[in-house]
């Protein structure tokens, strides 16, 4: 392996990857050596353009925290995060579909009975969550663990919401015989995905929008099916074409009926209007072994 050329390198490169024990490393070694230089010859990427390329990982990899992913956000945003699902994830029509899980999920979160208020007092509009889990049949799947997490009205998870000590607007359910589960909290909002790191610069040099659809997060598992890792976007939502994540499926895009004040679901009574969203969430068998 001497006076390799820009065209004899690349077999060079994927040779040393031959003695790779694991097959499936290999396979994966030898795909991302071939794209990579590929990448490089199509652009001709230059020694500067190397250089900022490695600075812009070093720096995203410095901006990561035990509380921060920046190379997730980056992974969202390249539209890696939702292609990876999709090929992990083929579902059938009927079923419920994923989305991204997103940085917000925690797992300290409190589990609530049926119909409470998840929302920690914390002010806005009154969303009342009326669910189904049913497996592809239509049959109730009891017992599913539902968890649910969601920003407040101006955008803001709990754990950015200043003052705010104890977790909100975040709950594990479970679901009842008949496969339902309900809770009251408040009416989430659209917002930016963290701009202030290496990603943001990227969607600013891209000219692209931060703004996330508004949303509720749901994760539902239960013994024997897929797990589900979704969210409901309102169908008046003005982000739903430029998602920054690519996270909108036109099944996840629900109504979110406004009512008139008066007795909500769940017996809650609210002397404003309200919110009610309505769903039933199909679940997909795992796979036979
Ligand atoms: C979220 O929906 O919480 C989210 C998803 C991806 C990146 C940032 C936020
Ligand atoms: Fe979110």
């Amino acid at each position: 392996m001497r006076d390799l050329t820009s065209d004899t390198i690349t077999p060079a490169v994927i040779s040393t990857v031959r003695g790779t024990k694991d097959p499936r490393l290999a396979e994966i070694l030898e795909s991302l050596v071939r794209h990579l230089h590929d990448f490089v010859r199509d652009v001709e990427l230059t020694e500067e353009e190397w250089a900022a390329g490695v600075d812009f990982l070093t720096r995203t990899g410095l901006t990561c925290t035990p509380t921060r992913q920046e190379f997730i956000l980056l992974s969202d945003v390249l539209g890696v995060t939702m292609l990876v699902d999709a090929l992990s994830n083929r579902r059938s029509a009927k079923a419920t579909q994923n989305s991204v899980l997103g940085p917000y999920f925690r797992q300290d979160r409190p589990q609530y009975a049926d119909g409470a208020d998840i929302s920690g007092g914390l002010p806005g509009t009154p969303l009342f969550f009326e669910g189904r889990v049913v497996n592809g049949d239509g049959a109730p799947v009891p017992g599913a663990g539902v968890d649910v997490w969601h920003s407040d009205a101006d955008g803001h998870y709990d754990m950015e919401v200043p003052g705010q000590e104890d977790p909100a607007m975040r709950a594990l359910l479970r679901t009842d015989e008949s496969g339902d589960f309900a809770f009251r909290s408040i009416r989430p909002a659209s917002y930016p995905i963290p701009g202030d790191g290496p990603v943001g610069e990227l969607m600013s040099a891209t000219s692209r929008s931060l703004m996330r659809p508004a949303h509720v997060h749901l994760l539902i598992e239960a013994p024997g099916f897929q797990r589900v890792t979704t969210m409901l976007f309102p169908s008046d939502d003005l982000y739903l074409d430029t998602d920054p994540v690519f996270g909108v499926k036109q099944s996840l895009v629900e109504t979110y009926e406004t009512h008139e004040a008066g007795e909500g679901p769940c017996s809650g009574q609210t002397d404003e209007p309200y919110t009610l969203l309505r769903r039933t969430f199909v679940l997909e068998p795992l796979p036979a072994r």
